[in-house]
């Protein structure tokens, strides 16, 4: 685990249409999984999202950066079927995913974990997993009346689970409550129980946060597995050493816009970006808000 977390991930590059200097917000990509457009959410008076146009592409980490408040956690709820937009069209693999519930969003492949974890603390390691599973056999009518059919698929479903928490090494945890687990063992097992449906497209809304350095370099090289494994990757992330690390593409937000995309070395430069960081805190004290102070810091070491 920890020769793969120090070696570099190879990243995807050629993921836009057009050169470096096509880098702007909405840029079409080459191949892309999602498309959004028009996407906006208001509350009360407030538009917390209002993306003109967004396409994230496939087969590669996608990290989704900005301040505090900047519309990210919202605009996932919207792309999950979690909260309706006010207005947008949006599409997982050219099929339209407006109005369509958030469990069949799942099913369609798109699963997101939440930046507060929900897993069920009153129910065990291994029962939050079997949650995770979908299209079961045993759901539908016909097969319900042929047990042999929907004990087989029981059975691939444990052992798809028993696998799963062996790679998250959760495995000797599947009987505890989860409620038991540590902050970091929760984002693991929120992390396992979304591949139960086998998706194509992982959403994690701030995966690092609260979770000890030993257990992040496990989280990381985690999801540096994902896209080996041939999932796509979009990932909300304050610490911009970790975006730097693994994304291949990096969108930023800040007061409900995306107002810089491109790689993570280009975006980080953008004045656009460190002008957001800075913008959307103007006139505030900073003491307290350590996510924006630290990304502050890395955003202007790096234009040295
Ligand atoms: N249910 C809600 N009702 C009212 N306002 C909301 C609601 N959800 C979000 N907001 C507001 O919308 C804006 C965007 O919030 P959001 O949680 O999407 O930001 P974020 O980028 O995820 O921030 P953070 O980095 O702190 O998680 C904020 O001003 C927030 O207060
Ligand atoms: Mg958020």
């Amino acid at each position: 685990m920890q020769t793969k977390t120090t070696a570099k991930p190879v990243k995807a590059t050629d993921l836009h249409v057009g050169g470096p200097e096509d880098m702007l917000p909405g840029v079409p990509k080459r191949d892309p999984i999602v498309v959004a457009t028009n996407i906006t959410r208001t509350f009360g008076g407030l538009k917390a999202v209002d993306v003109e146009s967004l396409q994230i592409p496939r087969n590669a980490i996608t990290a989704l950066i900005g301040p505090n408040g900047a519309g990210k956690t919202t605009l996932f709820n919207l792309l999950t079927g979690f909260d309706k937009p006010d207005t947008g069209d949006w599409a997982l693999n050219g099929k339209s995913l407006k109005g369509v519930p958030a469990f069949k969003v799942a099913r369609m492949g798109q699963v997101r974990t939440f930046q507060l974890t929900k897993a069920l603390g009153m129910m065990t390691v291994m029962d939050n997993m079997l949650l995770g599973a979908q299209n079961q056999t045993g759901e539908g009518f016909f097969q319900a009346i042929i047990p042999s059919m929907w004990r087989k698929q029981e059975d691939d479903i444990t052992e798809r689970a028993l696998d799963l928490l062996e790679r998250f090494k959760l495995v000797k945890l599947k009987d505890d409550y989860a409620a038991s687990l540590s902050g970091g063992q929760r984002k693991l097992l929120e992390m396992a129980r979304a591949l139960m449906c086998r998706p194509e497209l992982v959403m994690l809304d701030e995966p690092m946060a609260g979770v000890n350095p030993a257990l992040t370099q496990s989280l990381l090289s985690h999801i540096i597995d994902l896209k080996s494994e041939g999932m796509t990757v979009l990932f909300v992330e304050h610490d911009m050493q970790m975006v730097k690390h693994i994304a291949d593409w990096v969108v930023v937000m800040a007061e409900g816009r995306v107002v810089a995309e491109g790689d993570p070395k280009t975006v980080m430069r953008d004045q656009a970006v460190i002008d957001a960081y800075l913008g959307s805190n103007h006139g505030k004290d900073l003491g307290t808000d350590t996510d924006t102070v630290n990304t502050m810091k890395e955003l202007l070491d790096d234009q040295r």
